[in-house]
C-alpha cells in the first residue's frame, strides 16, 4: 500500500483558473503528486447562490477524497469564501483555501485606495465582508465584479477583443480613483495579467494570492507530516475536466508529466 505522503494533493476549481494555483504549488513542491478537478461544466460559480456553491464544493471534495487526496486545496476564491467553513466543519481532511489579497494591498498602498476585481459570489460573501471590515477604515476599496471574464477564459478567448473591452471597463474606474494596487480576487485572472498591465501601466501593482497559497500548502503538509519525501523523477499530475479538454491542454502545454482526461461529472 502507498504511504499517505505519496497520496496526491487534491485541488479543485470551478474551471481551469485554479491551474494558476497548481503551477505555484508544483513549482514550490515539485515532488508532490497532484490531482486537479476542473468543474468547467458548472462554471462560473460566481453567479450561483451560496447553497449551490456549497453543494458543488461537496461534490468536488468527495471526488478528490475518493481519488485518495491527502489534503484539499480549494483553488477558487468563490468556493473558498462561500463554502470552506462548511467543508472544514464536515470533513476530517485538511483544507487550504484562497482569498483575495486585500490585506497586503491595504498595508502597502500609498494612495490609500486599492482595487479589487473578483466574482459577485466572492465580493458578496460573508467571509469577504469580514476581511474588509477588519482593515484600517481609512482604506478606500474600489470593487468591480469581473462579469464575463471567467466565461471567456473557459472558452480559450483570453486574447479576444471582447476581453480587452471588458477589462478596460472594469479597470478604468480603478485608475480614475487612483488605486495603486489592484487585487486579482479570482484564480482565473492571473492569466489576464499582461492585458491588465497594458491598461494600468507600471505604476499600479497587480497582486494575487497564488504564491501565498502554495506556501500555506507546504506549511500544512509539514505540520501534518504529509510532505512527500520520496524523490521520483516523474511526479504524477492528473487533471480531470468535465468540458473541453483542449483548453486545459493549452494551459498546461509547458509542463511535463501531466495527464489530462475528460470526466463525465
Ligand atoms: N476561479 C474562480 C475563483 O477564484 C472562478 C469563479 C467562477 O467560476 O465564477 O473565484
Amino acid at each position: 500500500m502507498k504511504a499517505i505522503t505519496q497520496q496526491p494533493i487534491g485541488i479543485f476549481d470551478s474551471g481551469i483558473g485554479g491551474t494558476s494555483i497548481w503551477k505555484e504549488i508544483h513549482q514550490l513542491l515539485p515532488n508532490e503528486n497532484t490531482i486537479y478537478l476542473s468543474d468547467s461544466k458548472h462554471a462560473p460559480y460566481g453567479q450561483k447562490s451560496t447553497k449551490e456553491i456549497i453543494d458543488l464544493s461537496i461534490k468536488n471534495t468527495d471526488f478528490l477524497i475518493k481519488k485518495g487526496a491527502k489534503v484539499i486545496v480549494v483553488a477558487c476564491n468563490t468556493a473558498t469564501t462561500n463554502a470552506i467553513e462548511f467543508l472544514r466543519n464536515n470533513y476530517a481532511i485538511p483544507f487550504i483555501g484562497i482569498e483575495p489579497a486585500i490585506k497586503p494591498a491595504s498595508l502597502n498602498t500609498k494612495t490609500g485606495t486599492i482595487g479589487i476585481l473578483a466574482t459577485k459570489g466572492t465580493l458578496n460573501s460573508a467571509l469577504f465582508e469580514k476581511t474588509t471590515s477588519s482593515l484600517n477604515n481609512e482604506i478606500n476599496i474600489v470593487e468591480r465584479v469581473g462579469e464575463g471574464l471567467v466565461e471567456l477564459i473557459e472558452n480559450g478567448d483570453i486574447y479576444s477583443k471582447k476581453m480587452t473591452t471588458l477589462l478596460k471597463k472594469y479597470i478604468t474606474p480603478m485608475l480614475e480613483e487612483k488605486c495603486d494596487y489592484i487585487v486579482l480576487g479570482c484564480t482565473h485572472y492571473p492569466y489576464l495579467l499582461p492585458q491588465i498591465q497594458k491598461i494600468t501601466g507600471n505604476k499600479v501593482k497587480i497582486i494575487d494570492s497564488g504564491e501565498a497559497v502554495a506556501k500555506q500548502v507546504k506549511k500544512i503538509l509539514q505540520q501534518q507530516n504529509l510532505l512527500n519525501s520520496i524523490t521520483s523523477k516523474q511526479p504524477n499530475n492528473t487533471f480531470y475536466i468535465n468540458k473541453d479538454v483542449r483548453v486545459l491542454e493549452a494551459m498546461l502545454k509547458d509542463y511535463e508529466n501531466c495527464e489530462i482526461s475528460f470526466l463525465n461529472f
